[in-house]
């Protein structure tokens, strides 16, 4: 199977997933996989994501920023024509600034999870398209952060009935909170989770390890990522756990060197950011020997081939899947009959023909048989 038809591939899931989200509210599910972020707070989980795309497009900083999921679908642009977004929440806006972008999410997640720090489970859903990405989907979750403040004091605000503990400004419960939010999209068995450590922490006790060992024991959907490489103490470095000999994944360590927060201040451009992490690895003494192995770039790379691979075994589930829907789907719109539900039986027909034309598309450009599925 050659590159060009895995990629149509991801785009066809892509677009089934579109259909299931804009009918069902999540209420049908093809479970299909995700990439998602895991990390302490500041690990640098959203500086990763932007990276991959290449865009400055998400709200970063100290403490808790990323307050809701946010699930980011690329889409590979083939001609030059301008990168733009779209969020599913503002249809028919194309935004073709990316600090707009930022606003939006900023926006949305106070209008959402309130402007306290309190989080929220309600999704956040954008798409980018770009010529300079490949097609995956991304999910950036809010960071973990520390069980428990010994000898702070609990106040009780009455300003905001949903979390009425309060440490400082944050909800009492706001580590379980976050905790149990990440591991409910972890938990899913063909997610692939990004396990951000940043390297200037004690790599051995990184919380998202740890969390990721939880749901994910054999490390057989758990990419390694070590952030910060630049701030370890001069002398240091991370190469025995780069190489997996501190910490084996199956899928490996991928070492990456994003902007500082001094870097984002002057807005440095993304294209010389990846340029100085290119040197940093190449330039290295310890890392120049695995520099090919290093990177952001490499990350991606590595992340389409994991999905690619991850979407080949679970073929034969989805396609069982698929055709468990379209029967059903076919049976519901069997009962509205003609003149009643007119709105109903469009939307569902809709429904049916894009599934029908996904599985016929997805069964010949994967398996190269002919279709069982038909309507
Ligand atoms: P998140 O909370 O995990 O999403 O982390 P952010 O991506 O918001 O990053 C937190 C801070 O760490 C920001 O100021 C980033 O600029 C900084 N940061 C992230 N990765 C790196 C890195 O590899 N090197 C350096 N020097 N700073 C980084
Ligand atoms: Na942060
Ligand atoms: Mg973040």
């Amino acid at each position: 199977m050659g590159h060009r038809n895995t990629d149509s591939v991801i785009e066809l899931i892509n677009k089934v997933q579109d259909v299931f989200t804009s009918i069902g509210g999540g209420k049908e599910s093809l479970d299909l996989p995700q990439i998602i972020t895991v990390g302490s707070q500041s690990s640098g989980k959203s500086s990763v994501l932007e990276t991959i795309v290449q865009r400055d497009f998400l709200p970063r900083g100290s403490g808790i920023v990323t307050r809701r999921p946010l699930v980011l679908q690329l889409i590979t642009l083939s001609n030059d024509a301008p990168d733009y977004a779209e969020f599913l929440h503002v249809p028919q806006r194309k935004f073709y600034d990316f600090d707009q972008v930022r606003t939006e999410i900023e926006q949305d997640t106070a209008r959402v999870a309130g402007s306290q720090k309190g989080v929220s489970r309600q999704p956040i859903h954008l798409k980018i398209y770009s010529k300079n990405v490949l097609n995956l989907t991304l999910i950036d979750l809010p960071g973990l952060t520390q069980v428990g403040f010994p000898g702070l004091f609990l106040s009780y605000s009455d300003t905001n009935s949903h979390y009425p503990f309060f440490i400082g400004d944050q909800p009492a419960d706001i580590a379980q909170q976050i905790k149990q939010l990440v591991l409910d999209y972890i938990s899913k068995p063909n997610s692939i989770i990004l396990a951000v450590t940043p390297a200037n922490t004690d790599l051995a006790n990184s919380d998202s390890l740890k969390l990721a060992r939880q749901v994910d024991p054999s490390g057989k959907r758990t990419v390694g990522v070590v952030t910060k490489l630049d701030l370890m103490d001069t002398g240091t470095h991370a190469l025995d756990i780069l190489t997996g000999r501190l910490f084996p994944l199956k899928l490996g360590f991928v070492g990456v060197v994003n902007r500082s927060q001094q870097d984002i201040l002057t807005r440095k451009p993304m294209v010389e950011a990846i340029k100085a992490e290119e040197r940093f690895f190449q330039r290295h003494p310890a890392y120049k020997s695995v520099a090919n192995q290093c990177g952001t770039a490499f990350l991606a790379k590595q992340l389409n081939n994991i999905l690619i691979m991850h979407i080949r075994e679970k073929l034969p589930d989805l396609r069982s899947k698929l055709s468990t829907l379209i029967g059903q789907t076919q049976h519901e719109l069997a009962q509205y009959g003609d003149a009643a539900f007119a709105g109903k039986v469009h939307s569902g027909s809709l429904i049916l023909r894009l599934l029908s034309l996904f599985a016929n598309e997805f069964v010949a450009s994967v398996d190269g048989t002919s279709s069982e599925i038909s309507t």
